[in-house]
């Protein structure tokens, strides 16, 4: 299958509840040749109104870090665990997670990434590990099936507190590093 196919799929799909509520599922953008992928929690309200990830607020502030390192959207893959928003921004419920996670998985191996940055503990917990604590292990990678593995703060969480901004751009500009490094390699 390849991305178009799979976006299909996904916006034709109805496993879960959340297909009754959303305006527009959002599948996920950027280049299918990434080398990183960016994975964030679940669409919000611009995200549903719109198809697209990352376009609210939080979006807009995350647009800045990439631009900060010398990235641009156009040059990653930006998506989420889930792809349709659950009601009032209410975090996913396991069965919500569940029927998603097999169309992340076939994102993932279409994309092929060389890195993998989860945007917040949401998805570090589904991706990293469900011991992962975001403020004691974001930044750190980890290497699982020839895949590097990392997350930061959800750019949400830098909104609520900006103390934490300095830390985002470290970690931010460690994965350009990473990044560069792994594509030197190949
Ligand atoms: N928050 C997320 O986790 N994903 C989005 O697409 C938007 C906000």
């Amino acid at each position: 299958m390849d991305l178009s196919q799979l976006k299909k799929k996904v916006e034709e799909c109805r496993v879960c509840g959340l297909c009754e509520t959303r305006n527009n599922v959002v599948f996920g953008e950027g280049s299918v040749d990434a080398d990183i992928m960016f994975i964030g929690e679940a669409p919000g309200q611009t995200e549903d109104e719109t198809g697209r990830p990352f376009v609210g607020r939080a979006g807009q502030l995350f647009d800045k870090y990439l631009v900060a390192v010398g990235l641009c959207r156009e040059q990653v893959y930006i998506c989420n665990t889930i792809k349709c928003r659950p009601p009032k921004n209410r975090d996913p419920l396991p069965e919500e997670q569940a029927a998603c996670l097999e169309y992340l998985r076939e994102q993932t191996r279409i994309i092929d990434p060389k890195l993998i940055v989860c945007l917040g503990r949401i998805a570090a917990f589904r991706i990293i590990s469900p011991d992962f604590r975001i403020t004691r292990d974001h930044g750190v990678f980890y290497e699982r099936k020839g895949k590097i593995l990392t997350a930061v703060y959800h750019p949400s969480a830098l909104l609520r507190d900006p103390r934490k901004k300095d830390d985002m751009l470290a970690d931010m500009m460690k994965i350009k590093e990473k990044a560069d490094e792994l594509a030197k390699r190949s």
